[in-house]
């Protein structure tokens, strides 16, 4: 397998933010003639980056969704039952599965969710690891071609429906771990993915989403998937409510706080203890990011929330535990009641 840097690192910047490092590391690897196993939460870009360096090489490419269901037969192929009973076990009645084919054509084979393959499909990949071979029963040995190459993607924090993949597998892998981008790289993939040029929303939406991964009663929050969803929702929302999103104000606050409901509060994993469900975590991150800030930052984008994520200590003590919920803006202001009010002049300087 034969990868030439230069055009890659081109194609590749266009549709991948940031991530030089990773794609080196990846590609390293796969002309050193290895297999490896990329690592990390959902949406960190693992199937982005394969598929972008898959396109930029031009190397043949078989994807495997990774499940209980994904039987050994599955992924070596299986005799047409029809033929075989009419003419018995032939070559020609051999339907390859994508190892086998990916073996013989000298292609990458992605297995995504790995952890989710059952322990008899995963052995079925041994062989081939090590030995760049399969017995196929009634078929013989098949020989890997000298491209062959497998790129597995697992999420190590998932514990639903995974499983622990045994050492003889992982010995035989190298392995990269994918963690989330920086607040800028994240704003960069939303505004990509989204085309949206909305500053404000953009940066707000991967504020709330980041802000999800440090609640301490998350313990898996969302990927930037989430902020990607939120611009989306959001943009399509606000007309429908005859809000201008552009003018940043109470009324475009309150659609980005239903858009964030709708696109965040099911990417997010509780901790056993939590006693809220996730949509009172998203409308609580919501009042931080807009209404918790410094006073000096009122009025102001300033999307640095990820230092005052949980409300300040005294105005949770404050808040009362069950009924409207009353939070003061500020000690010689109004104060601001939710369930929402009238949308107009709630909130005394914000907006
Ligand atoms: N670095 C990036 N550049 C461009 N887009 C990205 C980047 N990271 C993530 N995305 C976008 O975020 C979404 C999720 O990315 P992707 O599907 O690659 O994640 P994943 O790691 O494969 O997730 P999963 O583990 O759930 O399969 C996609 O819409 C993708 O386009
Ligand atoms: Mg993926």
């Amino acid at each position: 397998m034969v990868f030439d840097f230069g055009s890659i690192d081109q194609w590749i910047s266009a549709d991948v933010v940031g991530r030089r490092r990773e794609v080196q590391e990846i590609v390293a690897a796969l002309a050193a003639g290895r297999d490896l196993v990329l690592e990390g939460p959902p949406g960190t870009s693992k199937s982005t980056l394969l598929r972008a360096i898959v396109r930029a090489s031009g190397v043949p490419f078989l994807m495997v969704e990774g499940s209980a269901d994904l039987t050994p037969a599955k992924l070596i192929g299986y005799h047409n039952p029809a033929a075989t009973l009419a003419h018995g076990y032939r070559p020609e009645n051999f339907q390859p599965g994508p190892l086998t084919e990916a073996m013989q054509r000298g292609a990458l084979l992605y297995i995504e969710e790995f952890n989710r393959v059952p322990d008899d499909t995963l052995n079925v990949l041994l062989g081939p690891l090590a030995e760049r071979a399969l017995v196929v029963p009634r078929v013989g040995v098949v020989r890997a071609a000298p491209d062959f190459r497998l790129v597995a993607a697992m999420n190590p924090f998932d514990n639903v429906g995974t499983l622990r993949v045994s050492q003889s597998i992982l010995d035989r892998l190298c392995r990269l771990a994918i963690g989330y981008q920086s607040e800028e790289e994240e704003r960069a993939i939303v505004r990509l993915r989204t085309g949206s040029a909305n500053t404000w929303l953009v940066d707000a939406a991967v504020a709330l989403a980041r802000a999800t991964r440090e609640h301490p009663e998350v313990r898996m929050g969302s990927s930037v998937r989430g902020a990607i969803d939120l611009v989306l929702v959001a943009e399509r929302l606000a007309p429908l409510r005859g809000v201008d999103l552009a003018l940043a104000d109470n009324a475009a606050k309150d659609v980005v706080l239903d858009a964030a409901l709708l696109a965040l509060s099911g990417r997010m994993v509780l901790v056993e203890t939590a006693e809220r469900p996730p949509e009172a975590i998203v409308r609580e991150l919501w009042e931080n990011l807009f209404y918790f800030l410094p006073r000096a930052a009122r009025g102001h984008y300033v999307l640095d929330i990820l230092n005052s994520v949980v409300a300040p200590p005294r105005a949770r003590r404050r808040r009362p535990p069950r009924g409207p919920v009353v939070m003061p803006v500020r000690p010689d202001a109004e104060r601001v009641s939710y369930p929402k009010p009238a949308r107009t002049g709630c909130v005394p300087g914000a907006g």
